[in-house]
């Protein structure tokens, strides 16, 4: 009986240190860093990235060219940079119209230019811009919304 309590007590006790060093190492670990890494597993979990193989597009072939695919506007600007804009107006969220010079809302007026920005309300947001990616061996422009 009196070694049976003796084994409880040095269990406890060897518990009770695994738990203090595991407390210690917890602390030596950099959290912030841990989480900042797990926040950007999640963002880049979100990320939705369409490849587009630029041979299916040939209004994109030369510079200046344009198109849209569903809701977003590509425009290529430079021999290997593009643009890539969602049509969705900032303000109530109709479907905006390339003007050539920019894009106009049928809804309320709005306008924006080339680039997406606002040139006239109601709207005060910028349409949503994307960041490309051009891949010119494969011919290909990956757009990550
Ligand atoms: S929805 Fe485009 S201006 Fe209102």
């Amino acid at each position: 009986m009196e070694k049976e309590n003796f084994n409880r007590r040095d269990f406890l006790k060897s518990g009770f240190k695994t738990i203090i060093a595991g407390s210690v190492i917890l602390n030596a670990v950099d959290v912030k860093k841990l989480l900042a890494e797990a926040e950007s597993i999640s963002e880049s979990s979100h990320t939705n990235a369409k490849v587009i193989n630029l041979s299916d597009y040939p209004d994109l072939a030369n510079v200046g060219g344009s198109t849209t695919i569903g809701k977003t506007f590509i425009m290529r600007t430079g021999s290997s940079k593009f643009i890539a804009l969602s049509t969705v107006c900032s303000h109530k969220k109709c479907d905006v119209d390339f003007t050539g010079d920019g894009f106009e809302c049928p809804c309320h007026g709005s306008t924006y230019d080339k680039s997406g920005k606002v040139t006239n309300g109601p709207a005060k947001k910028n349409l949503r811009s994307y960041k490309t990616a051009y891949n010119s061996e494969e011919n290909t422009l990956t757009i990550n919304m």
